[in-house]
Parts: C-alpha cells; sequence; structure tokens
C-alpha cells in the first residue's frame, strides 16, 4: 500500500482561489485560451489512442470511466476540458456500438480552495465527483483506478525553489533575480534539476494510479528550444514583478535581504528538455505531441489582465515569503503603473517567445 505522507495535504497555495477580483476564475483568460487550443489534440488522442479491446475498458464489467484532474485549481477552465474529454470518450463507445460507461472526476489541487470550486461546477454535468486534496508529487490514488489523467498549466510549479539558489555559498546563489532567467547556467541547472525531479515524481505516481492502457493528457507553458525564459513575453513579466520589488526595497518597505533570498519556484521547460524528461519514464509512452497555438496570437491582454493574471498566479508564494512586511495591493498598484514601459516587450509579435506544449501519454503496462 502506498505511504500516505501527510504533508501533501498542506496548502502550498501558489494560485489565489475565491471567487474574488484577484482569484484565478477571474483571471485565468491565459490558460482559458490553452484549453481551447487543446480540445481538437484531445478529441484525435482519444479516438485514435484508446485501445477499446483492452479489458481495462470494458464497461459491461468495470463500474466507471475515472478521470483524475491534477492542478484543477478553482474553475471556470477545467469544467470547459472536462467536457471535452468526456464527449470524446462517449462518442469513442458509441462507435464501437458500446453503451457509455458511467464517469467519475476526482479534482485535485493544494488543500485551500474546493470550497469554491465545489460551489461552482456545472449544474448540468454529467459525471459525479470527488476532490483529493494534496500535491501532485506523490501518490494520491490507489493502483490502477484512473482511466484518464488530465493535468494543465500546473507542473510548471515546483515543488520547491531549487536549494542551491539559496545558498550563498552556491554558484547558483541567485542574489539579484527573482526567478530562472536562464542567464546564469548554475541558477538554470539548479532550476532544471528540481524540474526534473518533480516531473519524475509526478509521472511515477501518476504511472501506478493508470490502468494499464490508460491516457495522460499534460499542457504545459514552455519556451522554444535554444531560447532564454528571459527573453519570452512571461520572462518580461516576471522581469518587471523583480524591478517592482527592487523599488519597494530602496524605499525600505521591504528588506533587501528578504528580496535577495526571495525566488519563484517556478519552471518553464524548452519543449526539447521537457520530452526529454518525459520519455525517461518507462511505464509510459508518448503517444502524441503538439506545441499549441500561443494565447497571445488570439489576442492582445489588457494591463489589467497582465497584472490581474500575475497577482492571481503567484501572489500566495510573495505573501507566504514576505509576510505581514509586504503590502500586496501597493506591490500591484506599482505594477500596473510601470506595466505600460514593459508593455511592448510583452505584446510584441518578436517577443511571443512562449508556448503550451500538449503531450499524450499511454500506460504502456511494464
Ligand atoms: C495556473 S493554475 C491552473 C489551473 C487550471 N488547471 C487551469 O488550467 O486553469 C495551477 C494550479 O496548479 C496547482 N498546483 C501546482 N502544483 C501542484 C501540486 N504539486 N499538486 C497539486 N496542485 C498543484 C496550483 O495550486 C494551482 O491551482
Amino acid at each position: 500500500m502506498a505511504k500516505q505522507d501527510n504533508t501533501l495535504l498542506l496548502g502550498a497555495d501558489p494560485t489565489t482561489g475565491g471567487d474574488g477580483p484577484n482569484s484565478h476564475a477571474h483571471n485565468s483568460v491565459h490558460q482559458k485560451r490553452t484549453v481551447d487550443g487543446e480540445k481538437q489534440m484531445i478529441n484525435q488522442s482519444i479516438a485514435n489512442d484508446f485501445d477499446m479491446k483492452n479489458q481495462n475498458f470494458d464497461f459491461s464489467s468495470i463500474p466507471c470511466f475515472r478521470i483524475a484532474t491534477f492542478g484543477c485549481s478553482v474553475g471556470p477552465n477545467i469544467f470547459i476540458s472536462l467536457q471535452s474529454i468526456i464527449e470524446a470518450v462517449e462518442s469513442k463507445y458509441q462507435l464501437s456500438s458500446c453503451e457509455s460507461p458511467e464517469f467519475q472526476v476526482i479534482f485535485n489541487d493544494y488543500i485551500d480552495d474546493f470550497n469554491t470550486l465545489f460551489r461552482s461546477l456545472p449544474t448540468s454535468r454529467e459525471y459525479l465527483v470527488a476532490g483529493v486534496p494534496g500535491s501532485s508529487h506523490g501518490r494520491l490514488f490507489p493502483n490502477s483506478t484512473l482511466h484518464f489523467v488530465y493535468s494543465s498549466s500546473a507542473l510548471h510549479w515546483l515543488s520547491k525553489v531549487p536549494e542551491e539558489v539559496m545558498d550563498k555559498s552556491s554558484p547558483a546563489w541567485n542574489k539579484g533575480t527573482i526567478y530562472c532567467t536562464g542567464t546564469s547556467k548554475h541558477v538554470n541547472d539548479a532550476y532544471l534539476g528540481q524540474f526534473e525531479r518533480d516531473v519524475e515524481s509526478f509521472l511515477n505516481a501518476r504511472a501506478q494510479e493508470l490502468v494499464m492502457g490508460g491516457l495522460m493528457c499534460l499542457v504545459i507553458s514552455g519556451i522554444p528550444n535554444g531560447a532564454k525564459f528571459s527573453e519570452s513575453a512571461l520572462g518580461k513579466v516576471y522581469d518587471l514583478l523583480g524591478f517592482c520589488l527592487e523599488d519597494m526595497a530602496a524605499r525600505g518597505l521591504i528588506s533587501g535581504e528578504k528580496l535577495d533570498s526571495f525566488n519563484l519556484p517556478l519552471y518553464y521547460p524548452t519543449s526539447g528538455k521537457f520530452l526529454e524528461v518525459i520519455k525517461k519514464n518507462k511505464h509510459l509512452s508518448m503517444v502524441r505531441f503538439a506545441i499549441l497555438k500561443h494565447p497571445l496570437e488570439y489576442f492582445v491582454p489588457s494591463d489589467q489582465m497582465i497584472a490581474g493574471g500575475l497577482r492571481a498566479a503567484i501572489e500566495g508564494v510573495i505573501k507566504n515569503h514576505f509576510g505581514d512586511q509586504i503590502d500586496i495591493d501597493e506591490l500591484f498598484s506599482l505594477y500596473l503603473k510601470k506595466l505600460p514601459e514593459s508593455r511592448p516587450s510583452i505584446v510584441d509579435d518578436n517577443n511571443r517567445r512562449n508556448m503550451d506544449i500538449c503531450i499524450f501519454l499511454n500506460h504502456n503496462g511494464v
């Protein structure tokens, strides 16, 4: 039996929950665009990569088709993805002249905000629901109980900031920068190492939970091969946050030392690195891969959207590190004030260097 690690139940609160103006629910346009782009991939993969002859999908003898979503946050995006998955599975069963199964959806995220999620469930849904709180870097489900695993815009969250970047005696000490820009090889290696370990533990846990032949869809924001994160639009968004924090430190509003030890637990891989990490897993085989059209190709976000999206994503991490010392409203009003200057580098055609990587894996039975 899997050993239950109770620390996995504690909230790591990166993303702002609830239903307020600064919540993920009201500030996730970027993720919504990604969800739109992935629908076609979901249809193709479920139509072609599910083997209906596999006994794990014979629902005359098995009670229900179980879908688990990891890092689901509070919606509404997750409900759109679920609709796409369920419609595709239903049409697969219809085409095979089989009766469609019952569906159970199990939502996973850190513990903080299941109330908002369950309050906002679509009333007309065709699935039964349950919630499993905890970190997706460990085991959360019994062996061979999931038929479809889904995770979007969550794997770039690291389980922790790599220790080396906070160690003053290490060449990877990340003084003066709040994330991994890709300009220092030591810092980049430390972040990449943490990302590799985290993705590996995520995949190992899911490989045990997924039935043989089961499918997994992972969507993650990344950067093109050879690019540095600091060159991407998202990199500029974080750079500006760093400048605002520096400004506040220079005015004595936060401690300079606290700022030096602040690093975001985020890593955006190149598509090549992400595939390399995925391919190391022996139990899961890649069956489909695509770069989704980047959200900024569809529309140009307003300043409010950029600042609101950033705040919803990382407010919790900032509060955790700086505590009561920091006035978050002041930080983001400064951000909005400085944004017009950086805006061209964020929304300009030449700087749209982020992309969303969508990958399907199946459990190969090994
Ligand atoms: C940017 S939100 C994306 C939410 C949603 N999937 C979407 O596409 O709109 C990322 C979510 O992943 C969750 N998350 C990050 N790391 C996680 C982990 N190790 N285990 C569970 N949830 C995690 C965060 O709490 C957050 O709610």
